[in-house]
C-alpha cells in the first residue's frame, strides 16, 4: 500500500473532476470455489485498490461530493473471526491507512443510501463484473441485476480511465519491481525448456516463483507448444525436440502491480531455419513499433505498422503475395495474426478492461471496426505520456482457420495456401514487452528479459 496521501490526492482529483453527486464504490468479496469457507484466491477490486489501497473483503466506500464526505463501511472481526483468523485492524484503523476519517458499520450502507435516493442525489457507480457485487447492488438500490450495469455512471467511468491511465512515478517503480520477478519467472522457464519435460513442469515453477515473491501471476500462464491459440491454458503436453514453447506470463507484484512479458523458446536449444524466420518477422515487427510509439500515435497505426511489417516479411517467405498495405486493408493478414497489438497494462493485465473497453481504447476520434483480427483491438486510441502499454506482436499458423479459410477461397490474391498447408504443426511465436509512453516515444520497462535469438537459444534448456 502507498502512504495514506497518495489515495487522499487520487479521490481529490477524482471528486474535481466529478463535480457532485455519490460516488459508491465497492470492494470485491470472498468467493467460494467449493463451499463457503473454501475460497478462490482473495482479489480486491482495482478501482477499489486504486483509491483506497485497502486489501481486504467486505468493504464499501461512499464519497459525497458535494458535502466533500468520505466514508468507508465495514465491520470489525467478531471474537470468533478472530479465533479463525486471527487478529485484524479494526475499520478506523483501515481508513487511516488511506486517510478516510469516517468510517462506520457496513449495514449503514443501505440508509446511506437511501437516504441519497430520498434526496435525489445521483449515485456515481463503476460498471460490475462479480454476481455477488451485482446483488448487493439489487439490495442497495432496488434495481435488478440483470439492468444493473445499464444504470452505471459515464462520467465515473470516463473519469476513473483518464486518472488510472496515465501511471504516477510511484506506480512506474511497482511495474518495474513486477517484471524484475517476471524475469526470473521467464529466465527460469528458458532454462527449463527442453525434450521430455511437461509445460506443467515449468508453468508450476513459474507460479511459484510469483508467489515466492509475495503476489501471485497477474493472469493464467500461458506455456504452451500449441503457441497458435493465443490464451492456451493447457499444460499437460511433453515437450519434443523442434518444437517451439510460447511463454506468456507474468507477475503481479505485491502493490498489485502487473507484468506480461512473451517470449517463444525452441524445445531443444536451437531454431530451426524455418523457425528463425518467422521468429525474426516477428521481432522486426515488435522493434518497428517499438520505434513508432510515443505520445500523439494512435495504437491502431502501431497495430497497421505491425501487420504490414509482418506481411511484408512473410511475403518474402512465399506465405503471402501482393502488396502488404492493400492485404492489411483488406484484412488478409487475418490468417497468420488474429489480435491485436497490445493494450494497457497497469493493477489488471488488461488495465481498466472491467469499465469498458470503448472507454479504455477508444474515443471519439478511433470507433472500432468490425474486421476478422481488427475488431479485437483493445486499445486504438492515440497514446499520451504515462500510460504503460504491452507490444505484442505474433504469428500464428491455426490448422482449422487456414482449412476455413482455404476452403472458402478468402483472400487467395494475398494468400499462398499451398505454403501455408506446410506450416501447419508449426505453432506461434509472439514476443512482448511492455513499455511506457513518453513525449518523443516509450521507454521498455523492468529489466532485459532475454529477446535476441542468440539470447534465448543460449539459455534455452541450460
Ligand atoms: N497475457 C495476455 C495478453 O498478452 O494479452
Ligand atoms: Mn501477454
Ligand atoms: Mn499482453
Amino acid at each position: 500500500m502507498f502512504p495514506s496521501e497518495v489515495y487522499v490526492e487520487r479521490r481529490k482529483r477524482l471528486k474535481q473532476q466529478i463535480g457532485s453527486g455519490m460516488i459508491l464504490f465497492l470492494g470485491n468479496d470472498e468467493s467460494p470455489m467449493n463451499y463457503r469457507d473454501n475460497g478462490y484466491h482473495y482479489r480486491q477490486d482495482s478501482s477499489f485498490l486504486y483509491y483506497f489501497g485497502l486489501d481486504f473483503p467486505g468493504l464499501a466506500a461512499l464519497i459525497d461530493v458535494d458535502a466533500d464526505e468520505e466514508t468507508l463501511f465495514g465491520d470489525d472481526y467478531t471474537i470468533d473471526q478472530i479465533v479463525w483468523m486471527g487478529p485484524q485492524p479494526t475499520i478506523r484503523e483501515r481508513g487511516e491507512t488511506c486517510g478516510v476519517a469516517n468510517t462506520v458499520p457496513a449495514k449503514q450502507l443501505g440508509n446511506a443510501l437511501q437516504n441519497a435516493l430520498h434526496q435525489e442525489r445521483r449515485i456515481h457507480f463503476l460498471p460490475q463484473y462479480r454476481a455477488e457485487n451485482l446483488l448487493r447492488l439489487e439490495a442497495l438500490l432496488g434495481l435488478h441485476p440483470r439492468r444493473i450495469n445499464d444504470y452505471v455512471s459515464e462520467s465515473l467511468i470516463m473519469a476513473v480511465a483518464a486518472q488510472r491511465s496515465v501511471k504516477s512515478d510511484l506506480e512506474l517503480a511497482e511495474i518495474e519491481h513486477a517484471l524484475e520477478i517476471t524475469r526470473e519467472m521467464h529466465v527460469t522457464a528458458m532454462q527449463m525448456t527442453r525434450p521430455g519435460v511437461y509445460e506443467r513442469e515449468v508453468a508450476g515453477r513459474m507460479e511459484g516463483i510469483a508467489l515466492a515473491h509475495g503476489g501471485r501471476v497477474a493472469y493464467p500462464v500461458i506455456f504452451s507448444v500449441r503457441g497458435e491459440t493465443l490464451h492456451n491454458h493447457f499444460h499437460g503436453n511433453q515437450m519434443q525436440q523442434g518444437e517451439l514453447a510460447l511463454n506468456d506470463s507474468g507477475a503481479e507484484n505485491p502493490n498489485f502491480y502487473c507484468g506480461d512479458i512473451t517470449r517463444t523458446i525452441p524445445v531443444g536449444g536451437t531454431f530451426s531455419p524455418r523457425q528463425r524466420e518467422i521468429y525474426l518477422a516477428v521481432y522486426a515487427a515488435l522493434e518497428k513499433c517499438l520505434q513508432a510509439v510515443k505520445s500523439g500515435v494512435k495504437f491502431r497505426d502501431i497495430y497497421l505498422l505491425a501487420c504490414r511489417s509482418l506481411f511484408d516479411d512473410l511475403k518474402a517467405l512465399g506465405l503471402m503475395k501482393g502488396d502488404a498495405a492493400e492485404g492489411v486493408a483488406a484484412g488478409a493478414h487475418g490468417i497468420f495474426f488474429q489480435c491485436g497489438v497490445g493494450h494497457m497494462i497497469g493493477m489488471d493485465v488488461h488495465d481498466m478492461e472491467g469499465l469498458g473497453e470503448q472507454y479504455v481504447g477508444y474515443d471519439d476520434t478511433v470507433q472500432r471496426s468490425s474486421q476478422f483480427g481488427m475488431c479485437y483491438l483493445r486499445l486504438a486510441k492515440a497514446l499520451q505520456p504515462g500510460y504503460v502499454v504491452a507490444v505484442e506482436p505474433g504469428v500464428y499458423f491455426i490448422p482449422q482457420l487456414i482449412d476455413r479459410w482455404r476452403a472458402e477461397r478468402k483472400f487467395a490474391e494475398f494468400i499462398n495456401y499451398d505454403k501455408f498447408e506446410t506450416y501447419k504443426g508449426f505453432g506461434g511465436v509472439r514476443i512482448e514487452d511492455n513499455v511506457v509512453v513518453t513525449e518523443s516515444g516509450c521507454r521498455i520497462l523492468g529489466p532485459a528479459i532475454p529477446k535476441t535469438l542468440d539470447e534465448v537459444e543460449a539459455l534455452a534448456g541450460t
